[in-house]
């Protein structure tokens, strides 16, 4: 039976312990990958798969997911915000949405989890097919970190969340779609060690009752962001997939190796760009020399810098920093001036707010 009006759920809630110390002033899914908040990707692509009723999950930082987000408007879509009153694990958001899902199937979505290229594809069988929930698996390195599935001739007879001893490579990514099945088997669950509803105990049951969960192996780029290596790495790939665009000024001493994108207001004087890399609106970067990998937000203000694979969030501003600045992660509103060379390279992760002065030797 081909399945109706599918909704949305994007789980925006957490702590963020992974991601100290941005996640003490901002929510993990705002952290701008390509100059776009994580969480906006998990949006757009809802929206692509024509998903537009969406309910977002929210927790002690919803106040800048609102802010972030708005209505959905501008997305094409209709956000509705569910409070989740303490971080309790993803199949406790599940059970506080039911309300909200009623009985629709869904496409539940971890806001921190990124997709190159969507999950459309995907969705489109989930609608068509006569499952009760499917799961995108993806091989990794480190299972040891996910919810991990186990195949028995093809179809998945185990999933354990972040096993000692994992028994396939297989990682269970933050993207699901559920029938109706799964409000039965969020208010049947017991917290876990952790003291959290976990989302692959809910999966077990819907194996253990018998339900068809179908599963597919991930052909494309997909990462969980919740650490600064993973931030920077999804950066680097996004990167690497964007259109060169110019809407900014650069002076005749600027020396541009493409792709390079500088947003509306971006000013660059003197300097050596190396894409691929972004520079936000109302930038200014001068007497700098930016190398590839790099984003750097609105506001910000760069002068008499080298940097390279890195993140620089809006209104931060960084002087006179002798050594490179390579693979850091730099919050809202930093202030950085630097001294003397010494030698060597920084490799920082500054929180919003930060304020650092290199004096020289
Ligand atoms: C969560 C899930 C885990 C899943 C992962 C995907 O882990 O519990 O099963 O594999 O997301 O990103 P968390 O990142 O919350 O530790």
């Amino acid at each position: 039976m081909p399945k109706e009006n599918p909704k949305g759920l994007i789980l925006s809630g957490g702590k963020g312990e992974r991601l100290r110390p941005f996640t003490y002033t901002g929510a993990k899914q705002l952290v701008p990958i390509a100059n776009k908040p994580v969480l906006f990707y998990a949006i757009e692509d809802l929206v692509g798969c024509g998903i537009t009723d969406i309910g977002i999950v929210v927790g002690d930082t919803r106040a800048q997911v609102e802010k972030a987000v708005g209505d959905g408007t501008r997305f094409g879509a209709r956000v509705t915000y569910i409070e989740q009153e303490a971080p309790l694990g993803i199949a406790h958001a599940v059970k506080i949405a039911a309300d909200f899902l009623a009985g629709h199937p869904f496409v539940l979505y971890l806001g921190d989890n990124l997709v190159l290229g969507g999950v459309a594809r995907f969705v489109q069988r989930f609608r068509g097919d006569s499952s009760n929930c499917w799961l995108l698996l993806k091989r990794v390195n480190t299972p040891e970190s996910f919810g991990v599935a186990e195949l028995v001739d093809g179809r998945v007879a185990r999933v354990v969340e972040k096993p000692r001893r994992p028994a396939s490579d297989l990682a269970v990514i933050g993207v699901y779609m559920f029938d109706h099945h799964v409000f039965e088997a969020v208010d049947q669950l017991r917290p876990s060690a952790r003291g959290e509803l976990e989302i692959t105990d809910t999966i077990q049951y819907l194996i253990d009752k018998g339900l068809h969960v179908q599963t597919e192996v991930l052909d494309r780029y997909w990462i969980d962001t919740g650490k600064m290596d993973d931030i920077l790495e999804a950066n680097h790939v996004v990167l690497q997939t964007l259109t060169p665009a110019n809407q900014g000024q650069v002076d005749e001493r600027t020396r541009v190796y493409e792709p390079v994108i500088l947003e509306k207001g971006a000013r660059v004087v003197n300097s050596v760009l190396r894409g691929p890399l972004l520079i936000g609106q109302d930038t200014e970067v001068i007497d700098s020399y930016v190398a590839p990998f790099t984003s750097i937000s609105h506001h910000c203000r760069l002068k008499g810098v080298r940097v390279g694979g890195s993140i620089i969030l809006e209104h931060t501003s960084i002087e006179d920093i002798h050594w490179p600045i390579e693979h850091s992660l730099i919050g809202r509103y930093v202030t950085l001036r630097g001294g003397q060379a010494v030698g060597g390279s920084y490799s920082l992760t500054l929180g919003d707010h930060s304020q650092i002065e290199m004096p020289g030797a």
